[in-house]
């Protein structure tokens, strides 16, 4: 299949690096039927996608922040030697004493590496700087891929729902993660090369699944950023709808500055402003979460933590208005079946 160098409305988008008809998706992937949890035994869920930028952690972050405040008992494994999704969380990874390089190298036990976040039930493993010599240091270890499914193998007693932020690349600290995790969310960015690497990704993770952990499957495409305003964030997001059809979560989290803003404050856009569409985007996509794993929402939510003191609130950040017309474009239910304007 040739490759497109130019966005032509209408046309299918398209790159050499995967070909959408016949994508790289085996037929179990698609066995989508809600496995629900059973009591005591929480899903690791590993948020990958080798392209950068596209919303891995503020997926696991905020949709992590966004089941805890509905009851549910959340850890977000920081498996990034960015340690985006620690600071996000409020943690300073300068300052950390212990984190995921000690869980994958040292065998440190996880209950002395978890940290306390602002929100009650969010629990996170921080990642440091460290980490970054993990991949090397890890290639002489035994068994090498499993350390972290091994560190992590009581965690489900603990956690309902354990979410790994991947770094982008499909490294070893990536093949970790998928060793680990029975579920696989991929977030895809409503952007011309956002389906470029999909194809390795997947083939990684089927070799994965094949050599290392059979249990491991799609649980779902999740399309980010989606900008209203643009044709071009529709045709995306119709494309990857029409090839792997109910793997992709009908809610589409769209762009939003709020969003983007958070992390400077340390805490997820559930908590910096409730209402703001990024929140509300991670509410609808947690609730389909819930609804999938038929998760129970235990009776006492915790009370979310108090208002961020004075301006700059826990972390350095500012706020500023949205972009005109970003506010009020709000992606359509299913994108997809919209006509595309030619
Ligand atoms: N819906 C959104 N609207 C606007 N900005 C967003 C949105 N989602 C994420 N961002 C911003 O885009 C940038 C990339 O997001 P994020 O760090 O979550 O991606 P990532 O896939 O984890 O990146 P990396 O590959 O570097 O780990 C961040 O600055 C984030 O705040
Ligand atoms: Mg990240």
């Amino acid at each position: 299949m040739g490759k497109r160098h130019c966005y032509s409305p209408g046309q299918p988008i398209t790159t050499e690096s995967v070909d959408l008809q016949n994508p790289p998706v085996s037929s179990e992937w698609k066995l989508l039927e809600a496995r629900p949890l059973q009591a005591g035994r929480g899903r690791l869920v590993c948020v990958a996608n080798q392209k950068g930028g596209v919303a891995k952690t503020t997926t696991a972050v905020n949709l992590g922040a966004a089941l805890a405040l509905r009851g549910h008992r959340i850890l977000v494994v920081d498996i990034d030697p960015q340690s985006n999704a620690t600071t996000g969380m409020g943690i300073d990874h300068r300052t950390v004493q212990r984190s995921t390089y000690d869980l994958l190298l040292d065998e440190a036990p996880l209950s002395e590496i978890v940290c306390k976040t602002e929100i009650e039930g969010l629990d996170c493993v921080p990642a440091s700087l460290d980490l970054a010599g993990a991949e090397v240091e890890l290639v002489g270890a035994i068994a090498r891929e499993r350390k972290l499914a091994e560190a992590l193998e009581h965690a489900g007693e603990t956690y309902d729902l354990i979410f790994i932020d991947c770094p982008p690349s499909l490294g070893l600290l990536t093949v970790n993660a998928l060793a680990a995790a029975q579920d696989l969310i991929v977030p895809v960015q409503c952007e011309y090369y956002a389906l470029e690497g999909l194809g390795q990704l997947l083939g990684n993770a089927e070799r994965v699944r094949k050599a290392l952990n059979p249990e491991l499957r799609v649980a779902g495409f999740l399309m980010t950023m989606y900008d209203a305003r643009t044709k071009l964030s529709a045709q995306v997001a119709g494309e990857v709808r029409a090839h792997f059809g109910d793997l992709v979560y009908a809610t589409v989290i769209p762009r939003s500055v709020r969003l983007s803003e958070a992390p400077s404050f340390g805490e997820p856009v559930l908590t910096l402003d409730p209402s703001s569409r990024g929140s509300i985007a991670y509410k609808l996509l947690a609730a389909e979460v819930e609804a999938r794993y038929r998760l129970v929402t235990r009776s006492s939510a915790p009370p979310p933590p108090p208002p961020i003191p004075g301006p700059g609130g826990r972390g350095y950040g500012v706020t500023v208005a949205e972009p005109v017309g970003l506010d009020t474009a709000w992606p359509p239910q299913q994108p997809w079946e919209q006509e595309v304007d030619r």
